[in-house]
């Protein structure tokens, strides 16, 4: 079965203009094999303060755009860095958005873990807490750990490597066979 036009969004916590993680997933992009395509997604910063009572009609335009490209999405990569022993809280504040609307229901997810060996556990941690409250469907075998170190981020803003982009790629694959997967059911 080959694979036709499997959208994964791609989710960086970090809001750093040079993040490792948006590094990364600015890489699996460019290496996304035939057939899927990786969108960035890149309106964190846009997002407004969680307020319940303002997650009704009319909402906040950065928050409608996020739910449409989560809601456009088959599967959602996310890669984040660790704050304080968990998720920075611009990126909670992304995934609080999606509570109560179910952005996030029954959604294909996957995230890659880019921290040093022994690192980053608290942030995937609450990073699975909540995409088990909000009931995503975790791609298990796609949930890796690739340490990169700061330094392996090239002027180009993406990650030097070509054990990394294999990776990447492979990981990409593992989604998208999931989503054609479920669908197919
Ligand atoms: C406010 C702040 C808190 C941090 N807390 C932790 C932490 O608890 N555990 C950890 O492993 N790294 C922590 N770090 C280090 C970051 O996770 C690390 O710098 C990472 O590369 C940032 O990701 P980015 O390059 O994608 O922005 C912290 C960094 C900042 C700025």
């Amino acid at each position: 079965m080959g694979m036709a036009d499997v959208q994964i969004l791609l989710v960086s916590g970090s809001t750093r203009g040079g993040s490792i993680n948006t590094a990364v997933l600015r890489t699996a992009r460019a290496v996304a094999p035939p057939g899927v395509t990786g969108v960035l997604y890149e309106g964190l910063t846009d997002l407004p303060a969680f307020n319940p009572d303002e997650d009704r009609e009319p909402v906040h335009g950065a928050v409608t755009w996020m739910r449409d490209v989560f809601r456009t999405a088959d599967a959602v990569l996310f890669c984040t860095p660790e704050y304080a022993g968990s998720l920075p809280g611009s990126f909670k504040n992304l995934l609080d958005w999606t509570v109560g609307n179910g952005d996030l229901y029954g959604k294909p997810v996957a995230w890659v873990n880019v921290a040093a060996e022994g690192r980053g556990e608290g942030a995937h941690a609450a990073l699975a807490t909540v995409l088990g409250y909000v009931g995503a469907v975790m791609i298990e075998p796609a949930c890796v750990r690739l340490p990169i170190p700061r330094h392996a981020v090239g002027p180009d803003g993406k990650v030097v490597g070509s054990t990394l982009r294999a990776h990447l790629t492979e990981i990409l694959i593992t989604m998208a066979l999931a989503v054609q997967t479920s669908t197919a059911i």
